[in-house]
């Protein structure tokens, strides 16, 4: 269509594609809003809910908490009744509840990061950063939903005593690793404090703080520790992109043996970047954004061959890898050094 002028007064049909993208942007703000404030927990749990007394009972705006579900209900998410401020779930509320995560790393993590892509491009990034806890908070949501069926089979098959965490977020990975193999025991290493602070608490929480340890350390400086002598298992889960560039990445991964003597596998995941045509993009979830946000942070995406490439050169010998479609472009690689265990 021509630009909008003075003289032609465009319709909402001549702009409907993008009215739709704008739209379903705002929609995407309601879903996290929505996922962060207990409403779709309340929703799935008792199938209704009314706005005021939900509000009321959590402390929330009833005006704010009925918009919300207005907004959701432009997308089919809910059902909402705004005389009586009711709400059930919508044809795709099980779909929105499902990729919440996604929506929270985007939001909640990456919010503030996005809000400024024009000024990072100018160079202006001082002050800039995402949010760390949030970001943990969506990475443990996310391996519970997507990853930990096809990672729970795979640890079955590796016989280990203890298991080392990088890049440990909100410490979950350790406490459901550890928690399901007796007398296995865990160390996690985190850069981000406020990351090792709420992996900290959770893992008092759940009791095995006799059996995990959580340290703040940068895994691309390790040297052997007395906390590393057992290791025998390492993961490392949806960090990996953080070890690149490529130099570095072989360098990282080749070190791992020394700082853990005893380890005989290394189960790594993480996602990938999109290859092939560009246009089938819409075809994916998440990875547009990951891309999108590593640029701004100048973090190197690689894909799988490329990662292949630098597990043999690091002598890393991958003898299993799964691919997720959700979130998009995820692989899970088991990695063996070829030593007894797996
Ligand atoms: C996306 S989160 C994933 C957290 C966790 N692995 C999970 O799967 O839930 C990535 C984590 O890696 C941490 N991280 C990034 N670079 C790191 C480094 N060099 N050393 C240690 N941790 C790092 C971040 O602070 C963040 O907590």
């Amino acid at each position: 269509m021509r630009h909008p002028t003075t003289h032609a007064r465009p319709s909402i049909s001549d702009i409907s594609e993008i009215a739709d993208i704008f739209n379903s942007s705002v929609v995407s703000y309601a879903i996290n809003a929505a996922w962060e404030s207990g409403v779709t927990d309340r929703l799935e749990e008792q199938g209704r809910l009314v706005a005021r007394s939900f509000a009321e009972e959590q402390s929330l705006s009833a005006e704010l908490i009925s918009s919300i579900l207005q907004t959701l209900a432009i997308a089919d998410i809910v059902r909402f009744d705004p005389e009586r401020g009711e709400a059930f779930p919508g044809p795709i509320f099980e779909q929105a509840g499902f990729a919440s995560p996604l929506f929270h790393w985007l939001h909640g993590g990456c919010g503030s990061l996005l809000h400024q892509l024009a000024d990072i491009a100018r160079g202006q990034t001082e002050g800039i950063e995402r949010n760390a806890t949030a970001i943990s908070v969506a990475s443990a949501e996310a391996n519970a939903r997507y990853f930990d069926p096809v990672f729970h089979e795979m640890l079955n098959s590796i016989d280990f005593s203890v298991v080392a965490d990088l890049g440990a977020g909100s410490g979950r990975r350790l406490i459901d690793a550890v928690g399901r193999t007796p007398g296995s025991r865990g160390v996690g290493l985190e850069i981000a404090p406020s990351s090792v602070e709420l992996a900290q608490t959770r893992i008092a929480e759940s009791g095995l703080d006799d059996r995990i340890e959580l340290l703040e350390r940068d895994v691309t400086k390790l040297a052997f520790e007395r906390a590393y002598a057992d290791v025998d298992l390492v993961t490392c889960f949806l960090m990996g992109h953080d070890l690149w560039p490529r130099h570095k990445a072989v360098d990282v991964l080749r070190g791992l043996r020394t700082t853990f003597p005893r380890v005989h596998t290394l189960v790594l995941c993480d996602t990938v970047r999109l290859t092939g045509d560009a246009s089938r993009r819409s075809d994916s979830i998440f990875s547009i954004g990951f891309e999108l946000v590593h640029a701004a942070m100048g973090v190197y995406i690689p894909t799988t061959t490329e990662w292949l490439d630098v597990f043999e050169e690091s002598g890393w010998k991958c003898d299993a890898h799964e691919a997720f479609e959700v979130p998009s472009s995820t692989v899970l690689f088991r990695l063996t050094t070829g030593a007894p265990g797996v």
